[in-house]
Parts: C-alpha cells; structure tokens; sequence
C-alpha cells in the first residue's frame, strides 16, 4: 500500500508513536513557502513579521527567528513568549484588537511598536505617547472577493480606523507628541486576488501625503493558500509587481512589512486522528473520530475546507461519507466527502491545519487538546502535550 508520507516520514508511525489525535509540522514545508515569499519581495524594501496567533508554538517561533523574520504579536502574552524566545523588541510589533489600556502600557513599558486600530486610545494615553512612534491600522472600506467572515478591512467590520477619523488622528499626533511612522491595513485573510489585496495597497498610498513621518506601510497578509483542489494561490509575482511599480513613483523610500500567518504556515500541518466508529444515519454515513471542532474548528467557523485522506487504507475504494468530531456539538469536519473506505480504526489525515488549528484549540467537553510533533530533518520530536486538569 502507498505510504503517505510526512517531511519524508511515515505518519502511521508517527501516530503508532505519540497516539492520536496529533498535529505534525513538517519544518521544511515551513521554510519552502518562506522562501519563496522572499523571493517574490526581493526588489521590495521589505521585513516579514511572522502572525504569531496563526501557530504559537515555540519550536515554530524559534524556526522564524532563524529564518530572520520578526512577529506579529496581538496580545501580551504573544509579546512575552516572543521576548522569553530572544525576539528584539523592535522584532515585535503589536497589532490588537480592542485592547486594555494597560496591554498598550505593557507594550509602551517594553519598547513594543504598537499598530493602532482605534483612534480612541490616543486621548486616554495623552502625554505617555510622547516620542513614541506608532503604526495606524487603517479601515479604508474595501470590499473583497472570498470567505466574508475573515473580511476585515469592509465599513461594517470592528477593524481599523476609519478614515474620516485621521485628521482628528493627526491633531492628536501634533498635540501628543508622538509620531506616525506606519500606516498598516490588513485586509483579510484568505483573500482570493491580488488585485484585492492591491486596492488596500493603494488605500494606504492615498493616506501617505497626510503623514510626513511615514517611513513603512504595513501591508498585512490575506495571502491564500490552496486549500481545495480549485483554489488559487495568489500570484505573487503580480502583486510584488504591482507595489514596486507603486513605490517607485513615490520618489520617497518606504520600507514594505508583511505579516503572513496562513501563507507560512498552513500546508506544514496535518492533524492526524483516528476513526472511533463508522456509524450509518439515515441518510448518511458517519466517520465519527477522535478530534472534532475542539481541535480545528475552521470548518464550523468559516466554512473551511479542509482536504482529508484516509492513510490507512490509501488504495481502496471511494465511498462519500460526512467526516464528524466527537463532542456534543454538531461538529462537521467535512461533508459528503469521497474517502477511500473508511474502517474502525483508521487514520485519517486532515490537510492545511498549521494555521489557526491547534492555536484556536479548546479543552471543550473536558477532551485534551492533540500532542503536537515537529518533523525535522526526518527526525521527529513532541513539543506539546496540553492535557485537560481534573
Ligand atoms: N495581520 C493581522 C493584523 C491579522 O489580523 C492577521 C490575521 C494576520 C496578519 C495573518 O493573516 P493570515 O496570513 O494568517 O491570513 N482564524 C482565521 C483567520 C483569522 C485571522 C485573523 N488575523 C482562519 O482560520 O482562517
């Protein structure tokens, strides 16, 4: 039978090892799409700063900093795990949503640049601003193609400073002292064109004569990735393209930061779990498995697809199944599904979970969350075993 294969090792090993359900990263995957974001913003003045929330773990965070890419951080803790892993504090930016007052202090205290995506702090922080330099996150209203629950740059979403708010914005930058160094949008994430992502690129140009200070645009991510067999990742080349056009008619420096998470990160994981019963309802056929929407709840959030493959039996016949978690919860991984046949027992792998599964885990139903495994160099490692407290 075919093996299916994991950063060059069997994952039927992997999970005969550590058990099931795991999350495996494959650090090579990792490395290949970071390399190849470099490559299309190699004309570009540019620094990536990797989205911590889309995968936190340590092991991934050090691989970054080896990379040479700084973080993008939304909450203290995020700070303090980058800062306990040797990150530079002008390695880190901060970009939250909604914050405590006292998590923008934290940040300040620390030497942290903040992004600010609401006007509404400035006159709270008054005089602690002073000489700080500070990135604004802009709403500009664009409308995107794609999932419209990770929209986040349209008039209706919490994200983002609107813009009739940045002149009042530039009067308390005059009167507080501090300055405007970035103007940062982020768009979305899984944006499906460039040419989307390309309209916020220019919302952010159109705001450059209002701020002298600006030396960086902060043109977040929304960088696709191939999900289903018909998605299409989004031609970098184009978009690269395109901003350097932009920039260059500038005739002022500008340094480009990019904020992947999904990009870098999504294709090294698979969850790997384990089929508990095959159970036949009165329409459809049950794979019912020991993971569920604790674990990766993309596909009841979002909508998500995620690809699924039966890697104990990878040669048998197709059957359409609905693949389902096991918490008390209408749980759909995936519905009617083409698998080859599903058995008792069976491993099945679930693709593209590196970004925003484990990270958005629960210990819901009191069930511990997966194990999470580092492949590396075909060698492999646990680096995380988070279990429920009774
Ligand atoms: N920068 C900012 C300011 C963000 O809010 C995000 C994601 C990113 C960068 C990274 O975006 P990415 O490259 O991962 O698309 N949990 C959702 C996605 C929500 C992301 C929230 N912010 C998902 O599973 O699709």
């Amino acid at each position: 039978m075919e093996k299916y294969m994991i950063g060059g090792v069997h994952a039927l090993e992997l999970t005969e090892k550590y058990g099931s359900p795991i999350y495996v990263y494959d650090t090579e995957t990792i490395k290949r799409k970071f390399f190849l974001l470099k490559k299309a913003f190699s004309k570009i003045p540019h620094r990536i700063h990797y989205a911590v929330k889309a995968n936190e773990a340590p092991e991934i965070l050090m691989l970054m900093k080896d990379l040479g890419a700084g973080l993008d951080t939304v909450s203290p803790n995020e700070i303090r795990r980058a800062l306990k892993l040797g990150f530079k504090v002008t390695d880190i930016i901060f970009t939250p949503s909604c914050p405590a007052i006292n998590e923008i202090k934290f940040a300040l205290e620390n030497g942290i640049r903040i992004h600010f995506g609401e006007s509404e702090y400035f006159e709270e922080l008054g005089d602690l601003l002073k000489g700080v330099e500070v990135g604004l996150r802009i709403n500009p209203d664009v409308h995107i193609e794609g999932n419209q629950k990770i929209a986040t740059a349209h008039a209706d979403s919490k994200f983002g400073i609107p813009l009739n708010q940045l002149p009042a914005v530039k009067q308390m930058e005059e009167k507080f002292g501090f300055k405007v160094v970035t103007l940062h949008i982020h768009t979305g994430s899984d944006v499906k064109t460039w040419q989307d992502l390309a309209k916020s690129f220019d919302s952010l140009l159109l705001q450059l004569p209002a701020f002298n200070n600006v030396n960086s645009l902060d043109i977040g991510s929304g960088l696709k990735v191939k999900y289903n067999a018909t998605d299409h990742e989004i031609d970098l080349d184009a978009y690269t393209k395109y901003i350097k056009d932009k920039l260059e008619n500038l005739g002022k420096s500008i340094n480009i930061i990019l904020e992947p998470g999904k990009f870098l990160v999504a294709e090294a994981g698979t969850l790997l779990a384990s089929v508990n019963v095959i159970k036949q309802g009165y329409n459809k056929r049950f794979v019912g498995l020991n993971t569920g929407s604790n674990h990766l709840i993309r596909p009841m959030y979002y909508e998500a697809y995620h690809h699924i493959i039966n890697i104990s039996n990878m040669d048998g016949k197709m059957h359409i199944y609905d693949v389902v978690g096991q918490l008390c919860e209408e749980d759909t991984l995936a519905s009617e599904r083409a698998l080859c046949e599903v058995r008792a027992g069976d491993i099945l792998a679930i693709q593209n979970t590196g970004a925003y599964g484990y990270s958005m885990a629960s210990f819901y139903n009191l069930r511990d969350k997966p194990r999470q495994i580092l492949v590396e160099n075909s060698a492999h490692r646990l680096i995380s075993e988070d279990m429920v407290v009774i």
